[in-house]
């Protein structure tokens, strides 16, 4: 175990405010796959501190809520509204986030964002430095702070600006893209040098920790070597540190008298189809009306299959003030309805498309019972989803179709069916290949993927990253 004390800084806190009345706050909670990694990590003495995701303007709410959070070793950051739209919504989600998965920027907003560059990217540098005033108040001497993702590219900076020796360690979620892409950034060079200033620097895949050190060394013109970047003799470690999942947890779920209740209603509701399912956040990296439309084409090629297969889409509402997720989803209902209302029937249609979230034991149960479990990510991080359906398909030993552009790929690559989203043709003759996949290969497939997936766990993961974070301070001072 790691008994040493660590301080988790990311803007999503594992749970959500929701206000209930003039002093009291129920918790929800987080959706994503930080939260989901972070919650798996046991036996650690950590706080968090983070955004509850809602806006307190009043001081007995904030106190309230304070309080609540406690209880939950959480620490807020108080945002309020503006700083949310500009740093949260706009550079974060509107710039950052499109960048770092190759999406560019929607043609109608280019300019628009051009413009509002610079009041956002200071919106994003005062929030960072709100984060750090926070961690700065709680930080006791020889802690670990480890700060997330790419809404605090800022932090490592402002934290070691303030005080030189604390142990800082910056891990990004997303994938770095590729320095052709990253360096269009207009604020590209302060980014990187803001996290340079941390001691260690962690990346799912080698590839985005490489795509990283080469911005480093293109734009910066500093030295990578095999360790990582080199600045004037001083060295940030660079690595890549694939994320993983409880997969205990989810196995545990399955043994629940409720979830096998609820495994068994669905299988009854399901009985004669074979169930297909895609569980995300409804987010343009997602590649959801690929999916969909891959789907359709599946079945306009394959007549025989049309009363006997169902797709479960669960599309967890995210960002929804931010307007390229807005068009998203009226563009999937668009999708969704046209195919439901050409393939349905009186009594079935082929896509149950959810605009929702569902809690832990209803996913469980959806997983277990999937005959094939579709991610179409057009580019992700990693993509947990795929690891948690693994994990639960313990019996049914169902296929994984799996997009070439996740992390996931890379670990999962053996098991799954990979497929190139963009190529919906690819996506529907995989679809037939997995519904008719025979026993034998179904089970080889998922063996890989499980030896894998219980194997390499989020617990494994943050345990790597600490003491990976300490080795490397020990190594810098015995060199000074
Ligand atoms: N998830 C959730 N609420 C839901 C459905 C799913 O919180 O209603 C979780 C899911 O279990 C997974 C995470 O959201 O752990 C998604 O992580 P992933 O890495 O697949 O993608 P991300 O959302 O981080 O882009
Ligand atoms: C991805 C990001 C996380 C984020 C999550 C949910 O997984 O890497 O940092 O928390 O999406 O998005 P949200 O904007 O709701 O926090």
């Amino acid at each position: 175990g790691m008994k040493q004390r660590l301080l988790v800084v990311a803007n999503r806190l594992p749970v959500s405010a929701v206000r209930r009345g003039e002093d009291s706050w129920s918790l929800e909670i987080s959706a994503g796959g930080l939260v989901s990694a972070l919650l798996g990590v046991k036996d650690v003495d950590a706080k968090w501190i983070g955004w509850a995701g809602v806006n307190v303007s009043d001081e007995v709410g904030q106190r309230a809520l304070v309080k609540a959070l406690a209880e939950k070793r959480c620490i807020p950051v108080f945002l309020d509204e503006e700083i949310v739209h500009q740093y949260y919504n706009g550079y974060c989600n509107n710039i950052l986030w499109p960048l770092f998965h190759y999406l560019g920027l929607p043609q109608e907003d280019r300019l628009a964002t051009t413009r509002n560059f610079e009041s956002q990217f200071n919106a994003y540098k005062r929030a960072n430095q709100m984060f750090a005033d926070v961690v700065n108040q709680h930080y006791q001497e020889g802690d670990v702070v480890w700060c997330h993702d790419y809404h605090l590219m800022f932090l490592p900076k402002c934290l070691k600006d303030h005080n030189s020796k604390m142990k800082v360690g910056w891990f990004l979620h997303t994938p770095f893209p590729s320095s052709e892409i990253y360096r269009t950034l207009p604020s590209r060079s302060e980014l990187l040098r803001s996290v340079l200033a941390a001691d260690l620097v962690g990346f799912h895949t080698y590839d985005y920790a490489r795509h990283f050190v080469s911005a480093c060394t293109r734009i910066l013109g500093l030295e990578g070597t095999p360790e990582g970047v080199e600045d004037q003799g001083r060295l940030t470690r660079v690595a890549a540190f694939p994320i993983g999942i409880d997969s205990d947890r989810f196995k545990r779920a399955l043994d629940l008298p409720a979830v096998k209740k609820h495994v068994q209603e669905l299988t009854q509701r399901f009985a004669g189809r074979k169930v297909m399912l895609g569980v995300d956040r409804l987010d343009m990296i997602k590649g959801i009306p690929q999916k969909i439309l891959a789907f359709e084409k599946f079945l306009e090629e394959n007549a025989n299959w049309r009363d006997k297969v169902v797709l479960l889409q669960i599309a967890v509402p995210t960002r929804t003030d931010v307007p390229e997720y807005q068009k998203l989803t009226s563009q999937v209902h668009e999708i969704v309805g046209r195919i439901n209302g050409r393939f349905g029937t009186l009594t079935a249609v082929p896509i149950h498309h959810l605009d929702r979230s569902l809690d832990f034991h209803a996913l469980c149960a959806l997983y277990a019972v999937t005959d094939v479990a579709l991610v179409t990510s057009l580019r992700d991080g990693m993509n947990l989803v795929s690891y948690e359906f693994v994990a639960c398909q313990g019996l049914k030993k169902g296929v994984l179709i799996l997009s070439e552009f996740a992390g996931a790929a890379q670990s999962l690559g053996a098991g799954a069916l990979l497929v190139n989203p963009w190529n919906i043709t690819e996506v529907a003759n995989s679809i037939a290949h997995a519904l008719n996949m025979p026993s034998e290969e179904r089970e080889k497939r998922h063996r890989h993927n499980y030896a894998h997936v219980t194997t390499h766990t989020a617990q494994d993961w943050a345990e790597t990253f600490v003491s990976e974070l300490n080795d490397t301070i020990v190594e810098a001072q015995l060199r000074t």
